[in-house]
């Protein structure tokens, strides 16, 4: 039988490239994502259309993508997303909004909204999953973090405090979860090229109000973002069994950003 993916915000971007990766090794997918607006943020994110077309994607590797419209602020939800095919292996918690805000920009709905959906939406993914990897005798849960969860970002204080707080939930749960022969890791990428690059719009004009800060974002190799496919093969590697004894670490895909 086919292994079965959960994957969140998996309707563009990175999660949809995860979701075909994953399907070309013969993983049947089940694709969740908000397919709506979050208010605070200013950018748009993904529709149902998009959704679909990660549907079509992965079907025509021929495999099975069971797409669910859902907001991983919702823990029901989620659970009930978990079950739909009847086995689970794989989780990648990739859902995620971002922006960049001087500290006396970010308003109490923009920390809600990122801590909400960045770090409580990862737990709460995590939480739906577990009976199902555990019911199935283990797997492997794969946490999108970036950069931002491994160092002190300026203008990105609630995105780093969310993606640095998952780092931690994902080594508590490597270790809470070995016993159910499930690892945990996180997966820490430099800047992509997404939807989400139109939320970091406003980083550069505040790197050029500051630019003692902007050393901080230049990768050491020479480049300025990473491809989705990069991600992607880190999170392939990380599902297989290929890193069977690989559980609580953190894979940067980063460029050597993080040890400028
Ligand atoms: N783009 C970058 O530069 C970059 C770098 C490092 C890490 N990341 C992380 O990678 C992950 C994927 O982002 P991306 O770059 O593909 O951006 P993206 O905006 O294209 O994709 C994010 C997806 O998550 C969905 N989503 C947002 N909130 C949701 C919610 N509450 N419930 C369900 N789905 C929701 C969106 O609709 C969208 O489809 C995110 O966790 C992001 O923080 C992005």
């Amino acid at each position: 039988m086919a292994k079965v993916a959960l994957i969140t915000g998996a309707a563009r971007g990175q999660g949809r490239g995860h979701a075909v990766t994953l399907a070309s090794e013969g993983v049947d997918i089940i694709a969740v994502d908000i397919c709506a607006p979050v208010a605070s943020m200013g950018y748009p994110l993904a529709g149902k259309e998009d959704l679909d077309q990660t549907v079509r994607a992965v079907e025509a590797l021929g495999r099975r993508c069971v797409p669910v419209v859902a907001d991983v602020r919702d823990g029901a939800a989620l659970a009930d997303a978990a079950g739909l095919l009847g086995r689970l292996d794989i989780v990648v918690a990739n859902a995620g909004i971002g922006g960049a805000w001087e500290w006396d920009q970010v308003t109490p709905e923009i920390w809600r909204d990122v801590i909400d959906i960045n770090l409580t939406g990862v737990w709460n993914t995590c939480v739906a999953a577990a009976p199902h990897l555990i019911a199935g005798g283990g797997g492997s849960v794969i946490i999108i973090s970036s950069t931002a969860g491994l160092k002190g970002q300026p203008f990105l204080a609630p995105y780093v405090a969310a993606k640095s707080g998952i780092v931690g939930l994902a080594r508590s749960l490597a270790n809470e979860w070995a016993e159910h022969h499930i690892r945990v890791n996180t997966i820490h990428p430099a800047g992509v090229e997404t939807g989400m690059s139109a939320g970091f719009a406003t980083l550069q004009s505040l790197i050029d109000k500051h630019p003692h800060t902007g050393p901080i974002f230049v990768n050491a190799l020479d480049v300025e973002v990473v491809e989705i496919s990069d991600v992607s093969a880190a999170v392939a590697y990380l599902a297989s069994d290929a890193a069977r004894y690989v559980t609580g670490t953190e894979l940067k895909v980063d460029a050597g950003n993080t040890i400028r």
